[in-house]
């Protein structure tokens, strides 16, 4: 199973905005800069697509992809499937007012909650620092929120920034967990299948 075709479909500010929930959708969540347009981008082998900064608060809205897969099946014609990834805002930027912070929480946190065709939860933790007490609430949240057909996957970023003993222990501690670099194209594949297996079974 991999993917065939991508492409930008809609912002939006909140989910009175957004796209009819008729396809499943997979949000990218986690820290302003930890990498998740980044990660979309690698995903979907377009470098472009998502719009990454290395200035942290670059993505402001909800942004939705349509993502086509196709099986390698060899036989007959696999029929294409589709999904939506979605690019959240970052949480823990500090240089927006604090109006518009309480309103980007509100907004995101009714998507998360509220959102029926939501299906993964894709949490992006900075590999340097899996324990930040941001993340550890965000966990909590998600935890408390998460619906019976729901999945969160851990998928930690910027391993290449990592010695290979400290990302070997990092593995140990949470062996659930996928480890990414968008830099060197690692754990690319490790996702995606983790992605259309739970969608699709396969
Ligand atoms: P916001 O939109 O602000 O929430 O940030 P984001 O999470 O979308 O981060 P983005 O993808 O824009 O990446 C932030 C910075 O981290 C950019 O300079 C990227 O080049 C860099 N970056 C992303 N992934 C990796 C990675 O795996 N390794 C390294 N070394 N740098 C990365
Ligand atoms: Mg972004």
């Amino acid at each position: 199973m991999r993917i065939v075709d991508a492409s930008f479909m809609q912002s939006a500010q909140s989910i009175s905005d957004s796209p009819g929930p008729d396809v499943a959708e997979i949000a990218f969540l986690g820290r302003s800069n930890v990498g998740k347009s980044s990660l979309l981008n690698t995903l979907t082998n377009r470098k472009g697509l998502a719009k990454s900064s290395s200035t942290p608060g670059k993505t402001q809205l909800i942004n939705y992809f349509n993502i086509k897969f196709k099986t390698d099946e060899e036989n007959g014609m696999p029929p294409d499937l589709f999904a939506r990834f979605v690019d959240l805002p970052g949480f823990g930027y500090a240089k927006v007012s604090k109006t518009l912070k309480a309103e980007w929480n509100r907004n995101l946190t009714n998507y998360l909650e509220q959102r029926p065709n939501l299906q993964m939860f894709i949490h992006l933790i900075d590999a340097r620092h899996p324990e930040l007490a941001i993340d550890k609430n965000v966990d909590e949240f998600l935890e408390k929120i998460k619906r019976g057909d729901q999945l969160i996957v851990h998928a930690f970023t910027k391993t290449d920034k990592l010695k290979q003993n400290d990302l070997a222990k990092l593995r140990r501690e949470y062996p659930e967990g996928i480890f990414i670099s968008n830099l060197k194209k690692r754990g690319i594949s490790d996702l995606q299948n983790k992605i259309t297996g739970y969608l699709f079974g396969n």
